[in-house]
């Protein structure tokens, strides 16, 4: 049945009727949001309590409930249960803190509901954005890069391009299905788990990807890994690329990768880096020989919200050669609705449509463009340098308390410990610090993080953290010893 058009004043609108209450309440919702920033320090951390969580699930109703309605439950029961990354004594996952100029900043980018990268100013920024990064990690002038969404997309755009630029099959056309030899990729055994994911997605099966252990500094072995491909070609398989880590997720180790770089050449492989966080090291001043050799990588993954502090969710993925990352994404074939407009971007080459997975794009770039603008690169490098000097002060109290002990080589802004108040067993030691872990998390949600890494459990503390201060992280060590020396009286009164 064919309807006429409303009249006018029927037709219906997202935007508002009444534009000064918007206002009003905007207005309010900036300043309340920038109360709650300057007083992060002192916002409590807690779990949902059952009113919350029955105020959030509720039937989605016909009529809607009204701006103001809506911003209350957020504010009462939304935000003041959730995740306090934002907060100080945040050492838990590699969870950035954001910035209140970043928060404004995302304001201007919602505002102009910015969504495409490869026209107009949106396309200038985008590459400019990417030179500053190439810049700041040293990676060749030559290579491209593109924003994406964070860590994993970031490995996973890496290695679609390697996997398309390294299969002896053309592998747009043809696909993994016409591969007559198993490709294989390589990694250290500390290596983060979106790794797997990209390799599945990409059709190679996890299989392919050979966890090789790494030595006592959390380090890939050179001599296994050598072993590993060698074993691979008698197999008549295709080994074709090598993962290093700048910065593991466990403890920020960082493999040698000037080494690495020189095998994988030597090899005819793709050589990839994940360096989600540990890239940054590049602008400290005391540890960027960590990340000697990431500029000999084929494509490097880096985050932008982890350690500099950019508002989720923001990644990159550079890649040496242009030609190949473009020729992985490019479309096979031509949307007709876009030719007209996309044959005016001026060089293709660089237009991020054409160099990871999605067609819509928020306009992400904005926000790393007017941050890193507005700080500079100083600043930047004192945050990173300020980080890795509180881990080290934390190491070495652990260090020098005999209740305590070092877990896993500190190499830059991760300190794995256990509290150890005399000789236990491993049994022991681990249920001690699963308690003292449980503990510190009602204190707050993930000050601290859990892992095992060789098979023995431990306490993590992961510093990519502005706001956190040389007394947050002595009261971290104080609440350490003091859940450890009460669990410890309890259980032997
Ligand atoms: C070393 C490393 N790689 C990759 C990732 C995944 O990054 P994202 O969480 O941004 O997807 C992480 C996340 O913590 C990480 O630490």
């Amino acid at each position: 049945m064919r309807r006429e058009p409303k009249d006018a004043a029927q037709e219906e609108t997202l935007d508002p009727k009444d534009w000064d209450a918007l206002r009003k309440l905007a207005h309010e919702m900036l300043d309340d949001m920038l109360t709650y920033q300057q007083n992060l320090r002192s916002q409590p951390s807690s779990s949902p309590s059952r009113n919350a969580v029955n105020e959030i699930c509720v039937p989605l109703t016909q009529e809607g409930e009204g701006e103001e309605k809506v911003y209350e439950v957020f504010q009462q029961n939304i935000l003041p249960y959730t995740m306090p990354h934002t907060r100080p004594r945040f050492w838990g996952v590699v969870a950035g803190t954001g910035t209140p100029y970043g928060m404004l900043v995302e304001m201007l980018r919602a505002g102009m509901n910015g969504a495409q990268e490869a026209f107009l100013a949106e396309a200038h920024v985008h590459a400019q954005v990417i030179k500053w990064i190439k810049e700041m990690l040293d990676f060749p002038e030559e290579a491209g890069g593109v924003l994406v969404s964070g860590g994993s997309e970031a490995n996973f755009t890496g290695l679609a391009v390697a996997r398309n630029a390294k299969a002896n099959v053309d592998m747009k056309t043809k696909g993994v299905q016409k591969l007559n030899q198993r490709m294989t990729l390589y990694c250290g055994d500390e290596t983060h788990h979106c790794l797997e994911r990209s390799v599945e997605l990409l059709g190679l099966g996890n299989e392919a990807l050979r966890w090789i252990p790494t030595d006592d500094n959390c380090r890939i072995r050179l001599d296994a890994l050598e072993k590993a491909i060698k074993d691979d070609k008698k197999r008549n398989n295709h080994p074709f690329c090598i993962i290093g880590c700048a910065g593991t997720v466990n403890s920020g180790a960082f493999d040698d990768l000037k080494a690495l770089a020189g095998l994988a050449k030597r090899e005819n492989m793709w050589f990839h880096v994940d360096g989600a966080f540990g890239a940054w090291v590049k602008i400290s001043n005391t540890h960027r020989h960590l990340a000697d050799g990431m500029e000999d990588a084929d494509s490097l993954a880096v985050d932008l919200h982890k350690w500099m502090c950019m508002p989720y969710s923001i990644g990159c993925t550079l890649v040496r050669d242009r030609l190949a990352h473009y020729s992985t994404f490019v479309y096979g074939h031509e949307a007709r609705y876009l030719k007209s407009a996309f044959d005016q971007v001026e060089d293709q080459i660089t237009n991020p449509h054409s160099l990871a997975l999605p067609l819509s794009r928020n306009f992400t770039s904005l926000k790393a463009y007017m941050l890193l603008r507005a700080y500079g690169r100083r600043k930047y490098s004192n945050i990173i340098q300020q980080n890795i000097d509180q881990t080290n002060y934390l190491a070495e109290i652990i260090e020098s308390d005999p209740k305590m002990e070092i877990t896993a080589p500190v190499v830059s802004n991760i300190v794995c410990f256990r509290y150890r108040p005399k000789a236990l067993s491993e049994l022991e030691l681990e249920k001690l610090n699963k308690s003292i872990y449980s503990d510190l998390n009602k204190i707050s949600f993930w000050m601290v993080s859990d892992t095992t890494i060789k098979g023995r459990y431990m306490l993590r503390a992961c510093n990519v953290n502005h706001r956190s201060r040389k007394q947050d992280i002595d009261f971290l060590l104080d609440e350490v010893k003091r859940t450890g020396k009460r669990i410890v009286s309890q259980t032997n009164p």
